[in-house]
């Protein structure tokens, strides 16, 4: 390590390197301060040097080679902001190999191979900090992993993904179809040319894996997680959730149940009174529910430069804090072996949408699918007449299962031409 100071190895100086990269510009002297030394980029590495970027450093600091800047002697602490799988995981392990601390923004290989690189900066004893990779700016792994360290944590209901709340916000508040309001996030830079990954909740499953790891403490990757995202989503449901005095968003809910672990992300009914019903446009929450410390909100800016870049900094900051006054942060807290839940065994209250015959008797029919099945009905009503007719359903919570088992023999009946839709209700009953 440098005599005078920390030097930072960045690789990825795009949207979340480049936030970063100003944000230690701007506020190095509060950085040197926390840190104790000053802190400073010594090295970057980029795709397409070319390329004019977003932030004020002399061009001879960019190269090509990930794993030059990686194994250089100025470089103290490595920081990387490429995202996906390589090289950022090869270079994270050369970093860890070579005893230098990490700091990534990479939800997409933490939720895969998160437990590959806690390890092994578990075996060299170096950080590996990720603060960035779940909801952006607003501080959640850290208040998560060390303010709750001794916390017994229920259950993690978040917005995490801020295209997906832009657009169920426009279809709710300006009565949009999902297309319009996709167009618009498209138009004003909210959505990416391929919006697969936000619009189906992929994003939102990585997030929520991380997050269900980091709050239950055992291991939960990507593909555990249960996905539906929001484009079958119609702007007749929008309306009768808010009729029914719910509001529509895509949630990724991660909760301990009888000893194991449920992780979902799908689109559901919250009630208006719910502090994630008020959540609007772009932004992210992520509302906490802990045994003795109770409810906690955490809400903020889920992406960008400026947010995910101070997100960044911050765990630069404490990092570099150890290099210079030694001890090291928590290392990986996956100390249990929780099993995970299938969807089958969830309970959820759902909403039901059903086009069905007009005609006397309809109603006893359908409601005794729903008794024989174990699903409990709430309330129901008729929507239009004749050939329009609709039945909108509320039941109460029951097991995933045999709602399943109910939509299926309610498609099979002849007076119900079609299950339109079925959104899951959250944050009502227990
Ligand atoms: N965008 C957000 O708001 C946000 C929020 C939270 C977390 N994240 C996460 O942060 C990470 C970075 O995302 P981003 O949005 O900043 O991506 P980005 O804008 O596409 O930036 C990626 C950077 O990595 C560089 N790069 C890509 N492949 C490389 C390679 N093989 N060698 C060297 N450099 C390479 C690119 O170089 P060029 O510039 O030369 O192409 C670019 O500077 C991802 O893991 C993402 O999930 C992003």
């Amino acid at each position: 390590m440098g005599e005078r100071s920390i030097g930072i190895g960045l690789l990825g100086c795009g949207i979340v390197g480049s936030g970063a990269a100003r944000h230690l510009l701007r506020e190095a002297e509060t950085v040197a301060r926390a840190v104790g030394k000053p802190v400073e980029i010594r090295r970057v590495a980029v795709r397409n040097l070319a390329k004019k970027r977003d932030v004020d450093l002399d061009q001879s600091l960019y190269t090509h080679d990930v794993s030059e800047v990686v194994a250089a002697g100025d470089v103290d602490l490595v920081v990387e902001c490429i995202g996906g799988i390589e090289p950022a995981r090869s270079a994270i392990l050369q970093a860890i190999a070579a005893g230098k601390p990490v700091v990534t923004a990479n939800k997409e290989l933490l939720s895969t191979l998160g437990a590959e690189i806690l390890r092994a900066a578990d075996d060299k004893g170096v950080d590996v900090y990720f603060e960035a990779a779940v909801a952006g700016g607003i501080p959640l792994m850290r208040p998560l992993k060390e303010s709750l360290a001794g916390e017994t944590i229920k259950r993690v209901t978040g917005i995490v993904n801020g295209t997906t709340n832009f657009i169920l916000t426009r279809m709710t508040e300006g009565g949009m179809s999902f297309s319009e309001a996709l167009a618009e996030a498209e138009r004003l830079g909210y959505a990416e040319e391929d919006p697969t990954a936000d619009v189906e909740g992929f994003d939102a499953a990585a997030k929520a894996a991380i997050i269900a790891s980091v709050a239950f403490r055992s291991r939960v990757v990507a593909g555990d997680v249960y996905r539906e995202g929001i484009s079958h989503v119609t702007h007749r449901d929008i309306e009768f959730a808010q009729r029914l005095g719910y509001t529509v968003k895509l949630l990724a809910i991660a909760e301990e149940i009888d000893g194991a672990v449920a992780v979902r992300v799908h689109p559901a009914m919250l009630p208006n009174a719910h502090p994630l019903a008020s959540v609007r446009d772009s932004f992210n929450a992520v509302f906490v529910e802990g045994e003795t410390v109770g409810d906690l909100m955490f809400y903020g800016r889920g992406a960008g430069s400026d947010p995910t870049g101070s997100a960044v900094v911050g765990d630069i900051v404490a990092a570099a804090r150890h290099l210079v006054h030694g001890g090291r942060g928590l290392g990986c807290t996956c100390y249990f072996d929780k099993r995970v839940l299938p969807i089958d065994e969830m309970e959820a209250q759902y909403y039901l949408l059903l086009s069905v015959q007009d005609l006397p008797g309809v109603l006893a029919q359908v409601a005794t699918t729903f008794g024989d099945h174990d699903v409990s009905i709430r309330s129901v009503w008729q929507e239009g007449y004749g050939d329009q007719a609709q039945l909108v359903m509320v039941t109460h919570r029951g097991k995933e299962a045999n709602l399943q088992a109910t939509v299926d023999a309610l498609g099979s009946l002849e007076v119900v031409s079609k299950v339109v839709s079925v959104l899951r209700v959250e944050g009502e009953e227990e």
